[in-house]
């Protein structure tokens, strides 16, 4: 009897050392632990001993079933937390690989300037205010002292959709508008499309963005347009800029003014992006006429303002040395590709 529980003793502990896997341990639990397994075998056969070796024999067998059992029981455990090991490693993700390419868009020169120009007048107390495309006559011209056979409308090529409506030629459309909607102090900038009905050059476009710039209160005088113009532009460019004023015609300012800034490319010395003059022109502007306040309710002996009307492609082109507006219309993604505002 004592040699059949020490020849167990050694096959189990062979068939323990074999053991690969879970699977096979929880083979070897019934083989060797099962109700028919070869140590309950044993016990069976204690029956057949003596009265005297019984206890011992008894002791023995059981405490091979306690150490098998316990045998058992650390293998599983290991083979569970090494499998475990081995699923979750397989399962990882490689977070240093390079990831899967989507092209970003992004902002349009045109909408960047746009958004530029609009919160450099924010920073300076303009607020925002939009007006419409289409437009009446009424807005667009004569409430802005074009009379209905002014020689001044020749400037504009307007496109009409019906006899007295209109897309508008100029963001100065919103002027009227705005006076009816506010009792002064006005202070703001109305951004939007215009359209004219122009050949597409290298210079011009029928399709492009103004900002319309406009402050009225009392005592609002001329000086107070050159300093906040000069304020305005060098925000926009980041650089300081020298003004040139040149007197001009609008029928809906007087004085008006056409604006150029010392060139950006060569400050002033003459190079091709100025035309050898050393100065770009970047915006019209000028004092309220009286009859435009006397259109919008606003008693001119009272009060006074000054506008300006800035043309974005333009400032799109001047800031980044572009030599024709139609590229900004293309849709060429090599010109856009250039540009990363986000
Ligand atoms: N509306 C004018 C234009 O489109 C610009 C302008 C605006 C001029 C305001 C003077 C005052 O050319």
């Amino acid at each position: 009897m004592k040699e059949r529980i020490e020849a167990l003793k050694h096959e189990i502990e062979r068939a323990l050392s074999e053991g690969r896997s879970l699977k096979d341990i929880k083979e070897l639990q019934v083989r060797f632990l099962g109700r028919k397994g070869p140590i309950q075998e044993l016990m069976l056969a204690l029956r057949e001993t003596s009265a005297e070796e019984r206890p011992s024999l008894g002791q023995q067998i059981n405490r091979l079933k306690e150490e098998v059992t316990e045998a058992l029981h650390k293998l599983e455990k290991n083979f569970s937390s090494s499998e475990e090991e081995e699923r979750l490693r397989q399962e990882t993700l490689d977070v240093t690989l390079p990831g899967s390419y989507r092209p970003l868009g992004r902002k349009h020169p045109v909408s960047a300037m746009l958004d530029l120009v609009l919160e450099a007048h924010r920073d300076m107390g303009f607020s925002v205010q939009y007006g419409p495309d289409i437009e009446s006559d009424f807005y667009n011209f004569e409430a802005l002292n074009f009379a209905p056979d002014h020689p001044a409308r020749d400037m504009h090529d307007t496109y009409y959709i019906e006899p007295g409506v209109l897309l508008r030629t100029h963001t100065s459309n919103t002027q009227v508008r705005l006076m009816e909607g506010h009792p002064p102090p006005i202070r703001i900038a109305a951004p939007g499309r215009c359209f004219r009905n122009e050949d597409i050059t290298a210079r011009s476009h029928l399709f492009f963005h103004q900002v319309e710039g406009i402050y009225i209160d009392r005592g609002v005088s001329m000086s107070d347009l050159v300093q906040t113009l000069e304020d305005l532009l060098h925000r926009i460019f980041s650089t300081q800029v020298k003004l040139r004023l040149r007197s001009s015609y609008f029928p809906f300012v007087e004085p008006g003014l056409e604006v150029d800034i010392s060139c950006l490319a060569c400050s002033g010395k003459g190079c091709t992006l100025c035309k050898k003059s050393g100065w770009l022109e970047v915006l019209g502007a000028g004092m309220v006429h009286p009859e435009v306040l006397k259109s919008g309710g606003i008693d001119p002996e009272e009060y006074t303002g000054y506008a300006w009307g800035m043309g974005i492609e333009r400032l799109v082109l001047l800031k980044y040395g572009i030599d024709d507006i139609r590229l900004l219309f293309d849709g060429d993604v090599r010109l856009l590709r250039q540009f990363s505002f986000v």
